[in-house]
């Protein structure tokens, strides 16, 4: 297994969390923001986010898989879901990357039942051309090609989550 160069820098994903965190703390001015984080992956995302976003908010998760190794399954399991009451809440969900968007889609979904005030998505990495299910995403960090990525949160086989740049990963053969 061999994890390559950094394709994202830890200086360019601080600077771009920055970034994202400055439009969301105007766009939130004055809301009730409830940052939702889709664990395990977006856990240094969303810690990362939360520090560097100017305005009150409140921190709730959803653990949630499809991903089988590298392919994924397309079937989405909820193992914990947000406590905190959503009605008259901003809810900004906040991904670690969305590929297929099978995932988010089916959180999103499930997040509307519960009638948010308002509901955005948040993902450091976008994979378009993977997309199966268009979803609308509000703030991109980065759009990366079809590729295998790891670190800052993203893992193989539940490795790699602690580095704190992101690299393409390959699997020897
Ligand atoms: P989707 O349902 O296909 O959009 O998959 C989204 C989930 O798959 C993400 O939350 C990640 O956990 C995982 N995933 C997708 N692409 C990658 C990748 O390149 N590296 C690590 N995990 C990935």
């Amino acid at each position: 297994m061999v994890v390559g160069k950094p394709i994202f820098t830890v200086e360019q994903i601080q600077g771009r969390v920055r970034e994202l965190a400055e439009v969301i703390s105007n766009d939130y001015e004055g809301k009730n923001l409830l940052a939702v984080g889709i664990l395990r992956g977006a856990f240094m995302f969303l810690s990362d986010l939360v520090r560097a976003i100017q305005v009150p908010l409140t921190v709730d998760f959803v653990v949630a898989g499809s991903y089988m190794k590298e392919s994924t399954t397309g079937e989405v399991k909820v193992y914990y879901d947000v406590r905190e009451d959503v009605k008259e809440r901003d809810v900004l969900l906040v991904e670690d990357i969305v590929d297929t968007g099978i995932t988010l889609n089916h959180i999103r979904e499930r997040m509307l039942l519960k009638r948010p005030r308002s509901l955005k998505i948040c993902t450091l990495l976008d994979k378009k051309e993977k997309r199966l299910v268009d979803i609308p995403l509000d703030y991109v960090g980065f759009q990366i090609p079809n590729e295998f990525v790891v670190g800052y949160g993203l893992d193989y086989d539940n490795r790699y989550r602690n580095l704190p740049y992101i690299a393409a990963f390959r699997k020897t053969i």
